[in-house]
Parts: structure tokens; sequence; C-alpha cells
């Protein structure tokens, strides 16, 4: 299969290149290395039986159209983007040129160049928003309801590829990843709390806890998340489909974890809770058992362990 990874040089996007070309798949890069790397794709460049083409682009330029129609991918994976809920909050305006300005550019470049299939990453959490208790893990039919900028550009996208599938044929699947985590994510970002704890419990940096920690989220390991995004090729079909484990799991739980596992003893500091943050978070995975045949099957403890020898091995 041709391929074309939009955000390839990322966290998850990276880690998916290393999949696809396990797999012998060809597959093309289109990033602008703002928050990527071209370390992350060290491997995958090293390859010599499937070459990657590289591109350092932003997809918000016009260039993206004739580009991706050049290359011809059959599907086209789409996740460059900006992260950050409370980047968002800040720069509303800077997440929506990129969130959704940026998908319409790569949907409609993925159209012109008559691909199959656009897969799309984006935040269920900040999606759905804050879901009533009784109601998590939310599903896919929960109603909408977002706090944040990030939440608004991730529920614009999905109607994008949705309008694009009716006027245009163009297939697609919205995947809503929970919160992922993994080597290769960022330490310094805001988010990824998995990484900057991890980050600080080896460097010997105080973690901070925002809020009363009693804030839970959904902790995907990117290597589950990315089995998803690679079935998604074939499946799924026309489909928004959560991708998380369904468990929820407060800051205060997970500080506690990754400190045993690090041997440290002292207490998290506390912060302020920032805005547009959810209080509570889980995204029932049932209809990607059904759709994708995809169930997680990463340990929080055993995903966290894999962070930690990552980090040893890196820094
Ligand atoms: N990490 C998570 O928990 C999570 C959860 C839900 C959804 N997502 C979505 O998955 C995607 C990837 O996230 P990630 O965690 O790997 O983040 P990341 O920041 O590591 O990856 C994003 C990649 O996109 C590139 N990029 C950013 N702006 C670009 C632009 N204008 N043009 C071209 N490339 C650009 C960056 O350089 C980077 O390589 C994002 O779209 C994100 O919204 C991530």
């Amino acid at each position: 299969m041709k391929t074309l990874v939009t955000g390839g040089a990322g966290f998850i996007g990276s880690t998916l290149v290393d999949r696809l070309q396990a797999e012998g798949h060809e597959v093309d890069v289109l990033d602008d290395l703002s928050t990527g790397s071209l370390g992350n794709l060290a491997e995958a460049r090293a390859d010599r039986t499937h070459r990657l083409r590289f591109q350092q682009i932003d997809v918000r330029e016009d260039q993206i159209v004739d580009l991706i129609a050049r290359r011809a991918p059959e599907v086209v994976y789409h996740l460059a983007g900006q992260v950050d809920v409370r980047a968002s909050v800040a720069r509303p305006a800077h997440d929506a040129a990129l969130n959704i300005g940026g998908t319409v550019n790569v949907v409609e470049a993925a159209r012109v160049a008559g691909a199959r299939k656009v897969v799309a990453a984006v935040s269920g959490g900040a999606m759905y928003g804050e879901v009533p208790p009784r109601q998590l893990p939310a599903k896919e039919s929960q109603a909408l309801a977002p706090t944040s900028p990030y939440g608004v550009s991730s529920r614009v996208a999905v109607d994008y590829l949705a309008m694009y599938r009716r006027l245009h044929g163009l297939e697609f699947t919205a995947l809503a990843l929970a919160n992922v985590y993994g080597p290769r994510q960022s330490p310094h970002a805001e988010g990824g709390v998995v990484a900057t704890f991890a980050h600080r419990l080896l460097t010997g940096e105080p973690c901070t806890v925002y809020g009363d920690g009693e804030q839970t989220r959904d902790y995907l390991y990117v290597d589950d998340a990315v089995d998803a995004l690679v079935r998604a090729a074939g499946r799924g079909d026309g489909l928004v489909v959560n991708v998380g484990t369904g468990v929820q799991t407060s800051v205060n739980e997970l500080y506690h974890l990754m400190a045993v596992t690090a041997g440290v003893s002292r207490p998290p500091e506390g912060a302020a809770a920032p805005p547009g943050e959810v209080a509570r978070s889980a995204l029932d995975p049932t209809r990607a058992a059904i759709q994708l045949g995809w169930r997680p099957w990463t340990t929080l403890e055993e995903g966290v362990g894999r962070v930690f020898n990552w980090l040893k091995h890196t820094t």
C-alpha cells in the first residue's frame, strides 16, 4: 500500500511510520518539524529496503495539494496538528488555523490525489468535553460539548471529513484518541503528563499536579493507538471510532504509580487547575472492537515502564 503520513515526524506519527514500514508499505512523510524531529524517523530513514520519503512542509501551504497529488497515496494518515489544550485556549486562532485549516487542506489534497481514504486522529477527550460521570466511558453517540478550542477543532475536523465523504465520496475514519503516551513523546510539551512526570522523576525535578489531582484521563499506550490507525486503513469506513481503554486513572494515581516505579517518595507540588481541561475523561472502545477488531493490550504499568526505559537510554 502507498501511504502518506502528515505529522509523521511527531510522537504518534513516527511510531506509525515505523509500523507501516515494517509491514512493507511505502511511506511518504510531510511534516514542518515544528514539534516533531528527524531524530524520531532515524530508524525509518536507515531502512534501505523500504525507502522513506520526507518533505518538510507546513500542511497549511497551498502547495500541499499538488505535492500530495504527485505522490498519489492510497491512504492518507493525517496527524499533523497541535495537541495542547492550554495552547488552544491561549491562542485559539492558531489552533483553528492549524487543526481546522490544515485538515481542510489535507483532505482536499487527498481528494485531488484520488486517495481511497483519509484516516485522521482527533482528540476524544477534548471533543466530547465534560461528560456526566454516569455516562463514562463515553461512547461515540455522546453529545459533543467541547470546553476548549482544541475540542472544537477536533469536532470541526470530523465534520469536514464527513462532508467530503458525502460530497465527493472520499472515505474516512476519524479515530477519537484517548491520552496517548509512550516513547518519543516530548516531556516539555503540556499534555503529555506521563512524559513530563517520567522526565522530572528521573532528573530529580519536582512534578506539578494541577487542581486536586482527582481529574481522570484514559491513558493509552502509543503502540496500541498505532495498531488502531493501521487497522483503520481497511475498516471503519465513514465512522468516528473511540480509541481508548475505557479506564479512568486520576493524576494522583498516575503520579503514585510513576513515583513508586522511579523509587521516588517525594509528593508532587500543587498548582491551580488551568481553564479548558475536563474533570473526567475515558473512551468506550466497544465500537473499535466491533469495527476495527481492535483492543488495547498494554497495561499502564507496562507502558510507564517502557517510557522510563526509553528516557534512560536517550538522555
Ligand atoms: N498525543 C495524544 O494524546 C493525542 C490525543 C488525541 C489526538 N491526538 C492527535 O494526534 C496527532 C499527533 O499528535 P502527537 O501527540 O503525535 O503530537 P506531536 O506534536 O508529536 O506530532 C504532531 C506532528 O505534526 C507536525 N506539525 C505540526 N504542525 C504542522 C504543520 N502546520 N504542518 C506540518 N506538520 C505539522 C509536528 O512537527 C509533529 O511532528 C495530532 O493531530 C493530535 O491532535 C493526539
